[in-house]
C-alpha cells in the first residue's frame, strides 16, 4: 500500500518533471517550424542560378527552388536536356505560384565566356540573388594511369568554372549588399579517396576557396553555403573521365545505392534558407571516415592502402 503510493509519488514527479522538458521542447520545434515557413516564403522570387542544371541533383535543386516561388535560371551545356527541365518544372508544378524558369546554356569550362553569360542572365532577371555552383565531373583511375589533360579537364570544370562563375556574379551581390553563393562540394572535398585523385582535388580546392570567400564577403551581407554529400543516385559516375580521358560508362554500386537527388536537393533548400555556412549529407560510413582522418590520421591512412589495393585487383 505504502510502496504503491511512493510510486504513484515518483511517478508524478517523473511525469511533471518529463511535462516540464517537453513543453519547452514543443514550443522550440513549433517556433523553429514557423520560422523556417517563413524562411521559405523570403526564398519567393529570388533569382536562383543552378549550374548543372540538366540531370542528376541541378535538375532536383530547380525543381526544388522553383516550387518555392524561386525564378531559377538553368544553366548546362544542353541546351535540349534544359529545355526538357524547363518544360518538366511547367509541367510538374502547375498549382504553386511560380514565375517561368530561364535557360541559359553554358560550358564550365569555358571560363572566358562565363562573364557574358552572367550579363545576359542581369539583362532578363536584374539580379542574382542566390548562385548554386553544382556542375562538375568525376574522375576514375590511378594517378599513374591519369593523363595530365583529363587532371586540368576536371580542374577546370569543378574548380575554375566555379570560381569563375562566382567572381562574374559577384559585384552584382555586392552592389545588392545580400545574395548567397552555394559551393556543392563532395565528402570527397573533405576526405580523399584513391582513384578519384583529380576529383578529391577539385572538391578540396573548392572547399578552401569557399572559407576564404566566406571570410571576404560577410562585411558585403553575402553569405558562402558548402554543401558536401555522400553518393547521390546520379549520372555522375557514369559521366566520369578515366584516366584516358573517356567516359567511365557504368553505375557504381554506391552510386546505385546512394541518396536520392530529392532528398539531398530538400537538404541544401533547407541549408539555403537557413543560410548555414555548411551541411554534411551522408550516412555513417562517411562520418567515420571524417572522423578517423581529422583525428586518426594513421587509421585512415591504412583504410586507403587496403582500399587502393582492393581497386588495383579489379
Ligand atoms: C536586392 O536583394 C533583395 C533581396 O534579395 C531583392 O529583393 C532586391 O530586389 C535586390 N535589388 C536589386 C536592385 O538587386
Ligand atoms: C542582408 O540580406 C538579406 C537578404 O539576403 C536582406 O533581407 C537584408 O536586409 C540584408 N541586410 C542588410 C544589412 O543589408
Amino acid at each position: 500500500m505504502l510502496d504503491g503510493k511512493k510510486l504513484y509519488q515518483s511517478l508524478s514527479v517523473f511525469g511533471s518533471l518529463s511535462l516540464a522538458l517537453t513543453i519547452p521542447w514543443i514550443v522550440f520545434k513549433v517556433c523553429r517550424a514557423v520560422c523556417l515557413k517563413r524562411n521559405y516564403h523570403a526564398l519567393m522570387r529570388k533569382v536562383v542560378v543552378i549550374t548543372g542544371a540538366s540531370s542528376g541533383l541541378g535538375e532536383a535543386l530547380a525543381h526544388e527552388f522553383y516550387k518555392q516561388g524561386c525564378q531559377v535560371v538553368l544553366c548546362a551545356r544542353r541546351r535540349q536536356e534544359l529545355e526538357r527541365v524547363r518544360s518538366d518544372l511547367l509541367r510538374t508544378h502547375p498549382t504553386v505560384p511560380t514565375i517561368p524558369p530561364i535557360i541559359q546554356p553554358l560550358d564550365l569550362s569555358d571560363i572566358n565566356s562565363l562573364p557574358s553569360h552572367v550579363e545576359k542572365i542581369l539583362a532578363i532577371t536584374g539580379r542574382i540573388d542566390i548562385l548554386i555552383n553544382n556542375g562538375g565531373v568525376s574522375h576514375r583511375g590511378s594517378v599513374i594511369a591519369t593523363q595530365p589533360d583529363v587532371d586540368i579537364k576536371i580542374m577546370l570544370v569543378n574548380y575554375f568554372g566555379a570560381v569563375a562563375l562566382t567572381k562574374a556574379v559577384l559585384p552584382n551581390m555586392i552592389k545588392n549588399q545580400s545574395g548567397q553563393v552555394v559551393f556543392v562540394s563532395s565528402i570527397q572535398g573533405l576526405v580523399a579517396l584513391p582513384e578519384r585523385s583529380a576529383y578529391c582535388a577539385s572538391k578540396h580546392a573548392l572547399q578552401a576557396f569557399s572559407d576564404s570567400l566566406r571570410a571576404e564577403v560577410a562585411a558585403h551581407n553575402i553569405s558562402v553555403t558548402v554543401v558536401s554529400p555522400g553518393y547521390i543516385k546520379t549520372e555522375l559516375s557514369r559521366n566520369a573521365l578515366t584516366g584516358s580521358g573517356a567516359k567511365h560508362g557504368e553505375m557504381d554500386k554506391t552510386t546505385e545505392s546512394g541518396y536520392l537527388p530529392e532528398y539531398v536537393a530538400s537538404e541544401i533548400g533547407r541549408a539555403v534558407v537557413q543560410k548555414k555556412k555548411e551541411i554534411v549529407v551522408c550516412t555513417f560510413l562517411p562520418r567515420i571516415a571524417i572522423f578517423l582522418r581529422k583525428y586518426l590520421p594513421s587509421v585512415y591512412f591504412s583504410v586507403m592502402v587496403k582500399r587502393a589495393k582492393k581497386a588495383q585487383l579489379k
